[in-house]
């Protein structure tokens, strides 16, 4: 039985789900069923205006729930959204106190909201390390969203992708070594299976903020396929408008997965 943490009393009032009163475009293919995103740029976005590195986490925030009701208008599945990695411990004490303590104080602040919008939380990542409080918000949030569906939001802290891929190794390699299971058992779909959340599907759109263009470790196995768009916009200032955008960039994609398709020119 996990204990229901306490509830913060001031939270921000909830806004509905349009509250902005504008509605995706229509779109030329069919939508992203899971999007994976980097949200990068808040030290840029605070320093660019005098403030300090963790004025710019803060300003993050209604970026993610613009970004979650903007997700659910366009009708994608699946958001998976990098909010701690497993190489940001590297950061300054304070900045890494910081991010532990405002991971647990949103997922308090916006659970009953994501829960109202139908959102399931799930949480992917690595428990050493990581504060016990997190790990008991973020499980809580699980449970109480267990039974929604009309969006799987997974919040990745302390997760790193080369460790998801060895933790899974080292699973299967401990069932091999017990003799529960043959190493001719070993395929794509066994490992899929001891990801830290199994039934997550492989990412279509990868999205990352702030103008970086690498994937920073993040959800290597997942975005095998995934098509990539990077966008100038810092994280602060990102909306459900930006993430349509990526969503026509996308959409405007040819996928092949390796196979091959003749295009002749059009007369
Ligand atoms: C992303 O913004 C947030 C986290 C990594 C937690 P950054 O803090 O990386 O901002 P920049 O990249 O330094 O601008
Ligand atoms: C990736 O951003 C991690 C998160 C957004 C949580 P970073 O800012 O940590 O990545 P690098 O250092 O630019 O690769
Ligand atoms: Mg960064």
């Amino acid at each position: 039985m996990i204990p229901k943490p306490h509830t913060h009393r001031n939270a921000v009032p909830y806004r509905p789900l349009d509250w902005t009163g504008i509605y995706p475009p229509v779109f030329t293919g069919p939508v992203p069923t899971h999007v994976a995103l980097v949200m990068d740029g808040n030290g840029r976005w605070a320093n660019r205006q005098g403030l300090t590195r963790i004025e710019g986490h803060k300003a993050g925030e209604a970026a993610l729930l613009d970004v979650v009701a903007g997700a659910i208008q366009a009708g994608v599945k699946h958001l998976s959204v990098y909010a701690f990695s497993t190489e940001n411990w590297k950061r300054s004490p304070e900045e890494v106190r910081f991010l532990m303590g405002y991971n647990r104080e949103i997922l308090r602040r916006r659970r009953d909201q994501l829960n109202e919008w139908g959102v399931r939380i799930r949480w992917a990542g690595r428990r050493p390390r990581l504060w016990a409080s997190v790990i008991n918000e973020l499980h809580y949030a699980e449970k109480l969203t267990a039974g929604n569906s009309t969006l799987t939001l997974t919040v990745c802290v302390n997760y790193g992708g080369r460790n998801e891929i060895v933790d899974a190794v080292r699973a299967i390699a401990e069932e091999v070594a017990s003799g529960r299971l043959r190493p001719a058992a070993v395929n794509e779909k066994l490992l899929q299976k001891h990801l830290y959340v199994s039934e997550m599907p492989d990412v279509d759109l990868f999205v990352r903020s702030s103008g970086e263009q690498r994937t920073s470790n993040f959800l290597l196995w997942q975005s095998a396929y995934a098509e990539m768009v990077f966008l100038d916009t810092l994280w602060p200032d990102f909306t459900r408008v930006s993430l349509w955008r990526a969503i026509e960039l996308y959409t405007s994609r040819t996928r092949r997965f390796g196979g091959a398709q003749d295009a002749p020119e059009q007369a």
